[in-house]
Formats: C-alpha cells, sequence, structure tokens
C-alpha cells in the first residue's frame, strides 16, 4: 500500500497528466505495441497504426481508468472492480502485459514532464501503477 507521502506524490503529478491524459493514454499504447508488439494480439479487431483513432480512444479509456483509481486512492480495487472482472474472465491478458503497460505509462509520463519527475515521484507513480495491476490481475487463477 502507498504512504500518505506516496499517495500525495501521485495526486499531484495526476493533475498535471490529467490535462493531457488522451495524449498520454495513446502515446503509452504506442509504446507498448512498439516495443513490445506480441502485446497486439490481443488487439487484433483494432486498427493499431500510429495515431489510428481507436487507439486514441482506447488510450483515453484507459488514462479515464487510471484516473478513477486516483480519485479512489484509498479504494483501487472498489473503482476498478468491474475491469478486473473484465480482463480476468473476459478478455484474459497475460498478467505480465500491465507491468508491460505499466513501464509504457511511466515512459510516457516521464518523457512529458522531466522536470516533475524526480525520484520520489518516479517510485511513487510506480507504485500505484503496479496496485492498478494487481488489482486488474487479481481474479486470475
Ligand atoms: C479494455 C483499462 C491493461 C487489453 C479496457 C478498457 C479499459 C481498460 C478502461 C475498456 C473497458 C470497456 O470498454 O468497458 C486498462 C487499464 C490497464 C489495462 C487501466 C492497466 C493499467 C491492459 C493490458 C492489455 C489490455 C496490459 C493487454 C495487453 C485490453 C483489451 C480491451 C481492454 C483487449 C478490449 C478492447 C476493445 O475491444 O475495446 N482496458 N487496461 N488491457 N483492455 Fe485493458
Amino acid at each position: 500500500t502507498l504512504t500518505q507521502a506516496e499517495k500525495a506524490a501521485v495526486v499531484t503529478i495526476w493533475a498535471k497528466v490529467a490535462t493531457q491524459a488522451d495524449a498520454i493514454g495513446a502515446e503509452s499504447l504506442e509504446r507498448l505495441f512498439f516495443s513490445y508488439p506480441q502485446t497486439k494480439t490481443y488487439f487484433p479487431h483494432f486498427d493499431l497504426s500510429q495515431g489510428s483513432a481507436q487507439l486514441r480512444g482506447h488510450g483515453s479509456k484507459v488514462m479515464n481508468a487510471i484516473g478513477e483509481a486516483v480519485k479512489h486512492i484509498d479504494d483501487i480495487r472498489g473503482a476498478l472492480a468491474k475491469l478486473s472482472e473484465l480482463h480476468a474472465y473476459i478478455l484474459r491478458v497475460d498478467p505480465v502485459n500491465f507491468k508491460l503497460l505499466s513501464h509504457c505509462i511511466l515512459c510516457s509520463v516521464a518523457a512529458r514532464y522531466p522536470n516533475d519527475f524526480t525520484p520520489e515521484v518516479h517510485a511513487a507513480w510506480d507504485k500505484f501503477l503496479s496496485s492498478v495491476s494487481s488489482v486488474l490481475t487479481e481474479k486470475y487463477r
């Protein structure tokens, strides 16, 4: 679980990220599919070319969900319960992929806000994304 200081750091960086959430979401997915092309197998029905409408739309949805998790940082499990069931029971995304996407989101945020991305913010944001990933993969068995 995140300490009070870590929660505060997440809320602070999110205030910036939220203003460009759609662009950061799309960039994160571009990084994911470019660096880890095997992840594209979950999206056979998508046009994954850079800047495609589907990629941007999906990036926006992912970042919205992360925003919900920030808003309910003391109850991430409750906030993402439906998404957790979707990813586990219906989409059956292998949990390793959550680490890859988290890494790509981290890179996108760091690249866009280099001055805000202190070691403390880096650590807090990384831990927060791990918590989100844990919630989204905990239904697997
Ligand atoms: C769908 C969030 C990780 C694959 C979704 C949706 C959201 C979401 C909000 C849309 C749900 C809806 O339409 O009701 C997230 C978050 C993640 C994450 C917050 C982690 C931070 C992943 C990973 C993969 C993945 C790692 C696979 C590499 C998918 C797929 C869909 C989906 C295939 C359905 C797309 C469609 O057909 O519209 N996700 N996701 N997700 N997610 Fe994730």
